[in-house]
């Protein structure tokens, strides 16, 4: 997988990718990361990308300008899966999202600033609009880390078994189990006798059970879907 991240602000992103899991995945060569600071597409002097709304009101909009050239330089360079816009408007990320993103080969990820991009670039670029939650970052960065972090790790070869993803929370739209690691008994609190007894059909008969207990108390909405 190739993603392209456009942003104003390159250094935001970059540590999440220089660590963990994420550099693990860029290391083994089944995922590249491409940074393009968009001032580098500005077409004046100032490298300004942005400027007032029309129609008058606070908050600066992100000019086309720039964005067409550096998504279009990108375009007749391979082909895009998906240009997706990070914006507190899009479809909110879930689990389903990311799977699907995981099979893309070539993905562009347009980080926001200010007030938006101007609409046309939504119009005739974007092909899919993401936010990470109900509230507003100041910019689409930490959310594209966020989408990145989410979507790379489920290419296959990124994760091993140890931190296998099909265990994790929402995959069946259950959120996971409880967890215990040693020892047995820490100052008296005690791990569930079901882990410690060697009987894997009970072993997971319990950890089903807790699952469904646990989404049925955090989460019922999920078992409505
Ligand atoms: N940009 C600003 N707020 C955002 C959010 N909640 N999700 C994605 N991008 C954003």
């Amino acid at each position: 997988m190739r993603i392209d991240i456009i942003t104003v602000l390159p250094e935001l992103m970059k540590s999440p990718f220089e660590a963990s899991i994420l550099r693990r995945a860029i290391d083994k060569g089944l995922v590249e990361v491409h940074f393009h600071n968009l001032r580098d597409y500005a077409t004046n002097n100032y490298k300004t990308v942005d400027d007032y709304q029309f129609g008058g009101g606070a908050g600066m909009v992100m000019m086309i300008e720039p964005i067409d050239k550096c998504i279009s330089a990108l375009q007749a360079e391979r082909t895009y899966d998906e240009v997706i816009y990070m914006t507190p408007d899009g479809t909110t990320l879930n689990q389903g999202i990311a799977n699907t993103l995981s099979l893309q080969e070539n993905m562009i990820i347009l980080c926001g600033h200010y007030k938006g991009v101007d609409q046309r670039v939504r119009d005739k670029f974007v092909t899919r609009e993401i936010s990470i939650g109900d509230y507003v970052l100041s910019g689409g960065e930490l959310g594209a880390a966020v989408l990145c972090d989410a979507v790379i790790r489920l290419i296959p070869g990124v994760l091993n078994d140890e931190t296998s993803a099909l265990t994790d929370s929402f995959q069946d739209n259950l959120l996971a189990p409880p967890v215990y690691t040693r020892p047995a008994n820490y100052k008296g609190l005690e791990v569930p006798e079901v882990l410690l007894s060697g009987n894997f059909a009970r072993i997971e008969a319990w950890r089903e059970e807790q699952a469904l207990k646990r989404t049925q108390e955090r989460r019922p909405d999920l078992l409505e879907e």
